[in-house]
């Protein structure tokens, strides 16, 4: 059976590191969306292109090849046969990433990428619009959350692990204003699909939010650890 579980919801829930360990433990294919976005966000603001002009934005689309390839243990996107690795994951990125990704030209390049993926190999995938527009019949759709000081924190603690020197207050508040945008646009918002579980770990280990999810997989598909392929 294919397995398509899709995970949606704010930064800094913990949407990729609960994704990451869910897929190496039912032994399925970990895809991170949020790299798509931010390579294209790399690409914009290389060309010094603002993020926020749709048409300059867009203009630059057909410029875009995008590959996602599994190595070293993990996804690795490449953007005209470069692998952008951790230069995609910046507190700049993530601005660029966040403007640039309220533009339907750049949802639409997107899509097929995305979809692809899932309908050839069982995935867990990771967004913002997974469960409402790009994988609408995934088996098991979670909405995940946590307090906006819960999530800042963990976000400080990954960026002070790569080396990124950085405030509460100033991630709480780049926080907040990408949130807002990526909640509030227009076209495929980051709300919860009708039929999503709402799970808020916060407070929660890494351990008891994967021990969660795959309950919830267990429960919707009959699938469990080892089982998936
Ligand atoms: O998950 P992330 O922080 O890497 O995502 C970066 C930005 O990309 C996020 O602020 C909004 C956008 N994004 C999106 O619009 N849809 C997705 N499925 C994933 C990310």
């Amino acid at each position: 059976m294919l397995l398509n579980i899709a995970i949606d919801g704010p930064g800094g829930a913990g949407k990729s590191t609960i994704a990451r360990a869910v897929a190496k433990q039912l032994g399925i294919v970990y895809v991170d969306t949020g790299a798509l976005y931010r390579t294209i966000g790399l690409y914009v603001r290389r060309h010094d292109t603002d993020p926020a002009d749709m048409d300059a934005v867009a203009a630059l689309l057909p410029g875009i090849s995008l590959e996602i390839k599994y190595e070293d243990g993990g996804q690795q996107v490449y953007l005209n046969g470069e692998r952008v690795g951790d230069a995609i994951r910046t507190p700049e990125m993530s601005h660029y990433a966040s403007a640039v990704s309220v533009h339907p030209p750049v949802r639409n390049f997107l899509l097929d990428t995305q979809r692809d993926i899932a309908r050839k190999t069982s995935v867990i995938m990771d967004g913002r619009d997974i469960g409402t527009v790009i994988l609408p019949d995934a088996q098991v759709k979670i909405f995940l959350t946590a307090s906006p000081e819960c999530r800042a924190e963990r976000r400080c603690l990954e960026l002070r692990e790569k080396g990124i020197d950085t405030t509460f207050e100033a991630v709480l508040a780049e926080m907040n204003e990408r949130d807002a945008r990526d909640s509030g646009r227009a076209v495929a918002p980051a709300v919860a699909a009708n039929d999503a579980v709402h799970f808020d770990n916060t407070g929660m280990t890494l351990e008891q939010s994967v021990d969660y999810v795959l309950a919830l997989v267990k429960e919707k598909t009959g699938v469990s650890v080892g089982e998936a392929k």
